[in-house]
């Protein structure tokens, strides 16, 4: 076996994840070996994604499998490539703890859905039962059926009709019950719900680092997320709880958890948690979990 072979089979060895799932991250750049490459398997299709291109040589000789390869820049954002294997021209359904999610690797940047939130999932998955949950920047809505998995009643917001449909299809592949969705900009919506006197049991922020609505409203993590955890916890009930989340890098911990709490009223200052990443990324806690409330 040649040295990278090796690694991946260290790799995939160190990744054995239990439970009904085939969709994980399996090399994680330099605690795997390889600095700067990060690998997802979905179910047995490999996505790479690197800064640099081309890709290593090695990777398009792993012939016994799809391999696609994806540079990692925010700002051409595009589809990853074909490498290697058979080619796949259909999206696919993979399995994580038994839901089942569409992947579409000719979707563009993002792929349907993101293996560094499996455990944020689970965990609300596991709160879900009897609860009204709104999951905001809903994407593919893999939040959200987790919630409804554990019993719970999800209200849909993102602005992107495409994203909403195929959130739609992932309720429908584990057979859970349609949920209710709103095309339309959080912060609107946030306000709006306020003003009706809508209130939920639980809320899920996980927007990403920078965004703009077509009516040109800029979304900065480091600039808005208190004001997006303050309309947030204007729509919770009396003990409601809130799943805060982000990816940006560049922020220290400590600088995430002060601009939550400062968009906290007084009651959900202290119940304030910081949750870990799946193992799997290991010594790269880039995402950053908060949970508001109890349990
Ligand atoms: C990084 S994804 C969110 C990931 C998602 N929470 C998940 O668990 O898969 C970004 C999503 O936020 C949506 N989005 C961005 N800005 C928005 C806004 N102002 N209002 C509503 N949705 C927004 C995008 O359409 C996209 O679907």
């Amino acid at each position: 076996m040649s040295a990278p072979d090796q690694w991946i089979a260290a790799a995939l060895e160190r990744r054995a994840i239990p439970g009904d799932t085939d969709v994980r991250r399996i090399v994680h750049g330099s605690a795997d070996g390889f600095p700067g490459l990060f690998i997802d398997d979905f179910a047995g299709r490999w996505l790479a994604q690197s800064a640099v291109n081309p890709p290593p040589g090695w990777l398009a000789e792993q012939m016994a499998r799809s391999i696609y390869y994806k540079q990692l820049d925010v700002g051409t954002k595009t589809a990853p490539q074909h490498l290697a294997g058979e080619r796949i021209s259909e999206p696919f359904l993979v399995r994580e703890n038994g839901l089942v999610f569409e992947i579409d690797f000719a979707s563009g940047y993002s792929q349907g859905l993101f293996t560094d939130q499996r455990e944020n999932r689970g965990r609300v998955r596991r709160i879900a039962s009897g609860r009204r949950v709104l999951n905001t920047f809903a994407y593919t809505c893999a939040f959200g059926v987790a919630v409804a998995a554990g019993g719970g009643t999800v209200l849909d917001l993102d602005l992107s009709r495409p994203y909403l449909a195929w959130g739609a299809r992932n309720y429908r592949h584990n057979g859970l019950p349609a949920q209710d969705s709103i095309f339309g900009d959080v912060f609107d919506w946030l306000t709006r719900f306020r003003r009706k006197g809508r209130v939920f049991d639980f809320v899920i922020l996980d927007p990403p680092t920078f965004s703009r609505t077509p009516d040109g409203k800029v979304f900065r993590v480091e600039k808005h997320y208190s004001d997006l955890v303050a309309l947030a916890a204007g729509v919770l009930s009396d003990e409601g709880g809130m799943l805060c989340c982000t990816n940006q890098r560049g922020l220290a911990p400590e600088v995430f958890h002060r601009l939550v709490r400062s968009g906290l009223p007084p009651r959900l200052r202290d119940i304030v948690r910081p949750l870990p990443m799946p193992a799997e990324f290991r010594g790269d806690n880039y995402l950053k979990t908060l949970w508001v409330g109890h349990p």
